[in-house]
């Protein structure tokens, strides 16, 4: 949520921190605003912001705005409304500094307090403008503003990534980081910082990552970092193995049919090195957990928000089928307010795209303070839920730009199928049913590639449903995650109304809602319940419910209006291919409905407040 990017060297920062800004853009897209120092007839602190995209940013800037050290950001607004004001960066009242900030200061209003005994008035209603005060106030008694931002973060509470400009030194960045991502880039005599790798990429590979309650001051020449209390500490970069394409749209329309169209390869770099032939395995060296550890688990609880949730709750069905061990998923949100009760013989599991949601992490960060053993499903690698976990398994997806979740869930899935195989081997699962698995989970890239194959048919059913105002989404035991996120998709993205139910549900309830105008988009695997599904549709049919059926050859066309016939692989598989024909549905529904369908209405990627 939010993106920061920074630029310190011998060139204009303007078009690069812009550039850096757009790249950033699916992490929060109400306001965006720039600040530079020097450079043009003035030297000093220049500053523009915009309500909007970064679009109107840029069509709106001055042209005399150019300059070296120059601080971006796009904003998803948490404390006040998306516009010029609240945007950032934010100015200090001597009008010195120049932040831009990520997170949630937790002490503003003891904050505010302080400064108003000063006789300091705030013009917006952000939390980070509090801050930039604080470093004016205490730039009164440090000459140094490193001093001056170590005075003032000390006294802050909460979640930050920060970047300085500082009118009296136009040589300087300074940023901190605590709760919130920062990363430093290194140039040729030019220093890049951004809240995420993929916005200074292209210009750089080697990278270094600050840790919690580190500051840095970034000059063309390099860096220097230290603690809050200024004990300096020594940084070791690193070369980030990533592509600059990956943040490029690559002549699609939308991030979101790119990353659907990436699952493939995906899936294949995600089981890749895994599949462990010999012993009708797989392995997954980043657990740190012995055998024994392993077959001492007694349950399984999984956690996560949103996508993630649901993808554990695929995961969870995985692990009780392949390895016998009880699983259940819950809503990460829900479960740090509820006071639990930890498992002595559990295994935790916290899955997260991003590494980042704040929901997710304090979980972790709760359960682990209450000695439980948590592992994570993450795709972002060094992530503060990676970090924070005893260990766990990177889906290795690749960076999703999409605000909406595709090949991340389809990975995660499958990191939950591996797992479940892995469990299962040191338990009870039989040397055979192990090939069969591993067999089943080599052939998923080819088999997601023909459904993708299938984009034409699919493009004219979310057509049709597009002309709906509803919809109902059924499917039963492992097929229900995958009825969830198909609805949670098709709200997102087409801003269509769609419930989920379990399809026996529906007749104790729901069935009341079914007419023609309730279209129901059932998932009906050919299965040890089929037939009870195939009960289900009738009585949607009776009640003249249009149905579209995501399903295997089996299903009588009869049944549904519309049939999108899915390969097929092992039963305890079939949620993760299922969910690809759904995924393509929401796009295109989306797309027949004219809507932003890489940066939803109100959404961020990245859900880094509560
Ligand atoms: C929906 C979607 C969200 C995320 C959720 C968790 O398409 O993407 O529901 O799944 O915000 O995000 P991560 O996985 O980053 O923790």
């Amino acid at each position: 949520m939010c993106g920061i990017v920074g630029y310190v060297g011998t060139r204009d920062g303007v078009p690069i921190v812009l550039e850096g800004l757009q790249r950033l853009e699916y992490r929060g897209y109400d306001s965006a605003g720039i600040a530079v120092v020097g450079g043009g007839k003035s030297n000093g602190l220049k500053l523009h912001k915009a309500k909007g995209r970064i679009r109107d940013l840029q069509s709106s800037l001055p042209k005399r705005l150019k300059g070296a050290p120059t601080i971006g950001h796009t904003r998803w607004a948490t404390h006040g409304a998306p516009n010029d004001v609240n945007a950032h960066p934010h100015v200090d009242f001597s009008g010195r500094f120049a932040i831009v900030h990520n997170g949630i200061i937790e002490n503003a209003p003891q904050i505010k307090e302080r400064l108003a005994a000063e006789g300091i008035e705030t013009t917006s209603e952000t939390d980070t403008e509090l801050v930039a005060h604080l470093i004016g106030l205490a730039a009164r008694e440090h000459d140094d503003p490193m001093a001056a931002v170590r005075a003032a973060l000390r006294r802050v509470e909460g979640a930050y990534g920060l970047a300085i400009v500082d009118a009296e030194h136009p040589d300087r960045v300074i940023v901190a980081r605590l709760g919130s991502p920062i990363v430093l880039g290194l140039g040729d005599r030019e220093m890049y910082v951004a809240s995420d790798v993929g916005a200074i990429v292209r210009h750089t590979k080697q990278v270094v990552h600050l840790e919690d309650g580190e500051i840095a001051q970034l000059e063309p020449d390099g860096f220097t970092t230290q603690t809050l209390d200024a004990r300096p500490v020594q940084k070791v970069s690193e070369l980030v193995d990533l592509d600059a394409a990956d943040y490029d749209l690559g002549g699609y329309e939308h991030f979101l049919r790119k990353e659907i169209g990436e699952q493939p390869e995906a899936v294949e770099r995600c089981i890749s090195g895994r599949i462990d032939e010999r012993f009708s395995t797989v392995k997954l060296g980043g657990l740190n957990l012995e055998p024994h550890d392993l077959r001492a688990i007694k349950r399984v609880h999984i956690l996560g928000c949103g996508s993630a949730y649901y993808s554990g709750e695929v995961g969870a069905h995985l692990i009780e089928s392949l390895a016998r061990i009880p699983a259940t998923a819950e809503a990460a949100s829900e479960y740090r307010y509820r006071n639990p009760v930890i498992d002595p013989n559990g295994l935790y599991i916290a899955v997260s795209q991003s590494g980042e949601t704040a929901d997710t992490l304090a979980a972790v960060e709760e359960l682990t303070r209450k000695g439980a053993r948590v592992l994570g499903v993450i795709n972002q690698v060094g992530s503060a839920i990676a970090r924070s976990n005893n260990g766990g398994i990177y889906i290795h997806a690749g960076p999703e730009v999409s605000v909406a979740s595709s090949k991340s869930f389809t990975s995660t899935c499958v990191a939950f199928a591996m797992l479940a195989i892995h469990l299962g081997r040191i338990r009870d699962l039989s040397p055979a049913d192990g090939d069969r698995m591993i067999t089943a989970l080599r052939e998923l890239p080819a088999k997601i590639a023909a459904i993708l194959e299938q984009e034409d048919q699919i493009e004219e059913a979310a057509g049709w449903l597009a002309g709906f105002e509803n919809a109902m989404f059924i499917g039963r035991v492992r097929g229900y995650p995958i009825a969830r996120e198909g609805a949670q998709k098709i709200k997102e993205v087409a801003y269509l109304h769609a419930e989920a139910y379990q399809a026996a549900e529906l007749k104790h309830g729901p069935l009341a809602l079914i007419c023609p105008e309730m279209p129901v988009v059932a998932v009906v695997a050919d299965d040890e319940l089929a037939e009870k599904q195939r009960s289900t549709l009738h009585e949607i049919k009776a009640r003249q419910g249009p149905i579209l059926a995501i399903a295997h050859e089996t299903l009588p066309t009869e049944l549904a209006e519309r049939t999108i016939v899915v390969p097929r692989t092992e039963p305890e598989l079939d949620p993760i291919l299922m969910n690809i024909p759904l995924q393509l549905l929401a796009y295109h529904a989306a797309r027949a409905l004219g809507r932003d369908i890489d940066k939803p209405r109100n959404l961020a990627k990245s859900v880094t407040v509560e």
